[in-house]
């Protein structure tokens, strides 16, 4: 590294004070593992941020990103390619079938900021514009994309625009009902609260949200949750925009989260495991009859790398690896032993307060005080700068080497969705380990 690090210098670091970042030297990644500059490896347990589905080092995706770039690497939107139409044919086969028209873009905030923009052009003749979203939410780091995020994130940069026309409402969370109210005799008073919102709004467009929400710690809704939600917006004739950024690509043991409930959305979004994370690709598909609605009414957006084509050899790539070593399936038997490694981690572990998973997506919430579910810091701990405890966990995975993301107070383990027992029993083990330290931490 020599006596300046240029990353640290000369670069940000996101979401951080950038003051002491030193950022470990990452020079190789292959399967669940990647190796830093002492050639130390390290079990990724978190997929990096949630997105490596399939794994670190997949020879068949880098050779078709290889393939592109020599037969065409780069057209303007406006002309067609041959793997614009590849990846746009398989989209068809595996997602909701009423989504009929893509747009990709580069990101998930920009798979989102083009869905809110979509359902604002397709009401603007019934003059409604409002987006509804909850406040236990992410859904991306720009202007329009944070105003929908309910999480501190939004705060930080909050108060510089004037945006009426996004409001957040309390969100489904069982474990931390907003409402007090505990499941089934509550009724689903976080549905029926967001009803109540659209009605006494008007003019509501869009309500958006994660199906499960994901770094806001992995929350798996009742089953009846989303289809009173699809409901409800339906009879309100509100779109229901579904932020599959996260859960999309076999995620949650189904290609898209929604299917785990028989809801189709009229707008889904999604990024990250589009294309595993071997390219930065993102894709906003709409139904039907708001493809058609764009027929005679301008689409009001666009990027220069809109269906970039070395983007999409990715994803196509990405596809057929998922089909063909049928991830599904694989993510289907290995879901009851990540939930049972989860679940004996909060029997032992006094700092464990909650466990949640579906599929290989899983949260472990830390709390000092487990009966009254008080966590160990807040938001606002984290805008402080305070050190967290959860950040302690974690620290001590990675010296021995285990890869492990964190958000306030809870872990997320989504591992690559290729892991094989063998290495996700090793990644518990040194979970297991690391969260003696929460435990000393716990109030007596
Ligand atoms: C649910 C959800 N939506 C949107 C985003 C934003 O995606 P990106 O960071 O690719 O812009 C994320 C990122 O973590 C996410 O988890």
């Amino acid at each position: 590294m020599g006596k300046h690090n240029y990353s640290a210098e000369n670069t940000f670091v996101t979401w951080s004070r950038q003051k002491n970042w030193n950022p470990l030297k990452v020079i190789s990644a292959d399967g669940c593992y990647f190796t830093d500059a002492t050639g130390k490896k390290y079990l990724d347990m978190s997929s990096q941020l949630m997105c490596s589905n399939l794994g670190h080092g997949n020879k068949k995706i880098i050779e078709a990103i290889k393939k592109q770039a020599e037969i065409l690497p780069y057209i303007a939107p406006s002309f067609d390619t041959d793997i614009r139409e590849e990846v746009s044919m398989k989209l068809r086969t595996i997602l909701p079938d009423n989504l009929t028209k893509y747009f990709y873009g580069n990101a998930g905030t920009e798979a989102n900021e083009a869905a809110i923009k979509i359902a604002r052009m397709y009401m603007s003749d019934k003059k409604k514009n409002k987006i509804i979203s909850f406040y236990n939410s992410y859904h991306g780091s720009t202007l329009g994309s944070l105003q929908l995020t309910g999480d501190f994130r939004r705060r930080l940069v909050d108060s510089y625009e004037n945006a009426s026309e996004f409001l957040r409402v309390a969100p489904q969370f069982c474990y931390h009902c907003p409402f007090n109210l505990k499941y089934p005799e509550c009724n689903l008073a976080c549905a029926e609260n967001l009803e109540y919102t659209i009605k006494n709004e008007g003019n509501v467009a869009a309500v958006i949200l994660e199906p499960v929400t994901g770094t806001n710690g992995v929350v798996v809704p009742p089953k009846e949750f989303l289809p009173r939600v699809r409901e409800i917006t339906r009879e309100n004739d509100v779109l229901l925009i579904a932020d599959e950024v996260m859960t999309g690509f076999c995620r949650t043991g189904e290609w898209f989260a929604v299917n785990h409930y028989n809801v189709k959305p009229d707008i889904l979004t999604s990024a990250k495991g589009l294309t595993g994370a071997y390219a930065p690709l993102s894709l906003t598909a709409v139904d039907k009859k708001i493809a058609d609605f764009f027929d005679d009414n301008i689409f009001a957006h666009g990027h220069t790398y809109e269906a970039h084509p070395l983007m999409l050899s990715a994803a196509s790539a990405a596809i057929d690896e998922y089909k063909e070593r049928n991830i599904l399936k694989h993510v289907k038997e290995m879901a009851p032993l990540f939930s049972l490694k989860l679940n004996a981690l909060k029997e032992k572990h006094p700092s464990v307060g909650d466990v949640r998973s579906i599929g290989l997506f899983g949260a472990v919430e830390l709390n000092k005080n487990r009966d009254k579910k008080i966590p160990f810091s807040t938001a606002d701990d984290k805008i402080a700068g305070k050190p967290l405890i959860v950040n302690s966990v974690a620290k001590y995975a990675m010296e021995h080497g285990v890869y492990l993301n964190t958000w306030i107070s809870h872990l997320i383990v989504a591992p690559p969705l290729i892991i094989t027992r063998e290495e996700l029993e090793d990644g518990f083990r040194v979970i297991d380990e690391a969260l003696n330290i929460s435990d000393k931490e716990v109030e007596k």
